[in-house]
């Protein structure tokens, strides 16, 4: 049956992503909305929402906040959503200590004002992007969505954790069917020039230093961008269900997953196979040293040393794992590089 799908964000990388998927294997309207916010390279927003528009299907673009509850009124009353999806938020770690209410805006009301239409609306499934920055400094790895995460290290993740607990109170409350997804350093082409894979290739290209933090000593389990949209895809179609405890009241229909790669690469393991991707590509001469435009520095307040995924819970209950290569989404990053910005 033909759904109506809010997806949040949909200008945004991963946002445009699953809509370009949706729009490509379902039948389903799809309405979008972005505030196209300049956080970064807003023609990276627009070359997104062009690439969407050149597809076939039923999609309705609306430039607009999240935070504006008068907006999300009218959208929710003119649409009726049967699934939800709130990508839209200020992303970003180090942003959230020199712009802290930027965060509260789009993700604390902004997520709020989400929540109370899908309250008001016969919203079958509110679907959200979590990070993994919830984890904190989190001693024990791999990470799992048992394990306690009351001590976020940044503003950022105060707030996707918040998101999190407000959706269990609506769960709770309303009987609303809500998954957060904790999102493990996504990447890919037309992905965000603030993460190190996008920064790195910008400075190497100006033959700028690239600063590797904890002098190397981190790890990442970077997850390719075509990874998180499957797994958003098989999420969104399968709502927790609404069932009565023992008590007779409802047991919050609630769930949270990780979506990682469950392989966390060295930060200069990643390093050496981006720059030999950039060589391959055609963005780097062949004969680039690298060597001398490396800077091994000390670790940057609200960063963690590492990343790393239990995705069992997602195997079992979606019997999906991510399993894209960080070479083979290098190569796809590199080769979109190349033509985009004509090198
Ligand atoms: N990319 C990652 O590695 C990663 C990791 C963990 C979590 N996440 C989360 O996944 C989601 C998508 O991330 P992304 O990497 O695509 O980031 P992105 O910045 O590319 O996308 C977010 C989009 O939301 C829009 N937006 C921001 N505030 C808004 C508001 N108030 N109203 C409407 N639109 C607004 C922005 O313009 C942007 O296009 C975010 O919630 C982010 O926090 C991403």
């Amino acid at each position: 049956m033909k759904k109506t799908i809010l997806v949040t964000g949909a200008a945004g990388f991963i946002g445009a992503n699953l809509v370009k998927e949706l729009l490509s294997t379902t039948e389903d309207k799809i309405v979008g909305i972005d505030n196209l916010n300049d956080y970064y390279d807003v023609s990276l927003k627009e070359y997104r929402l062009k690439e969407i528009e050149s597809l076939d299907g039923d999609f309705t673009f609306v430039k607009g906040s999240i935070a504006d509850k008068s907006l999300l009124d009218s959208l929710f009353e003119t649409y009726n959503f049967n699934i939800v999806v709130n990508l839209a938020a200020q992303a970003g770690v180090r942003y959230s200590i020199t712009n802290p209410d930027v965060y509260i805006e789009s993700n604390m009301i902004g997520f709020y004002n989400i929540l109370e239409e899908c309250r008001h609306h016969p919203v079958e499934h509110l679907v959200y992007a979590s990070s993994s920055s919830v984890y904190g400094s989190n001693k024990k790895v791999p990470y799992s969505t048992d394990d306690k995460v009351d001590n976020p290290v940044s503003l950022y993740a105060a707030t996707k954790k918040s998101n999190e607990l407000f959706a269990h109170a609506y769960s709770k409350l309303y009987n609303i069917p809500s998954t957060g997804l904790r999102f493990f350093t996504v990447y890919g082409p037309a992905g965000r020039p603030d993460m190190a894979y996008f920064s790195f290739t910008n400075k190497l290209i100006k033959g700028e230093t690239i600063k590797i933090f904890n002098y190397g000593n981190c790890k990442r389990d970077f997850t390719y961008v075509d990874d998180i949209v499957k797994g958003i895809k098989l999420v969104m179609d399968k709502a927790p269900l609404k069932k009565n405890g023992e008590d007779g009241l409802p047991i919050p229909p609630y769930a949270v997953y990780n979506i990682g790669n469950n392989n966390p690469e060295n930060l200069l393991d990643f390093v050496q196979i981006l720059s030999e991707e950039l060589v391959r590509a055609g963005v780097l001469p062949s004969d680039y040293d690298f060597e001398s435009h490396k800077e091994l520095v000390a670790m940057q307040p609200g960063d963690v040393p590492i990343t790393y995924a239990d995705t069992s819970a997602l195997e079992r209950d979606f019997g999906f794992k991510p399993s894209t290569t960080l070479r083979d989404g290098l190569r796809a990053f590199a080769e979109w590089y190349k033509k985009f910005y004509k090198v």
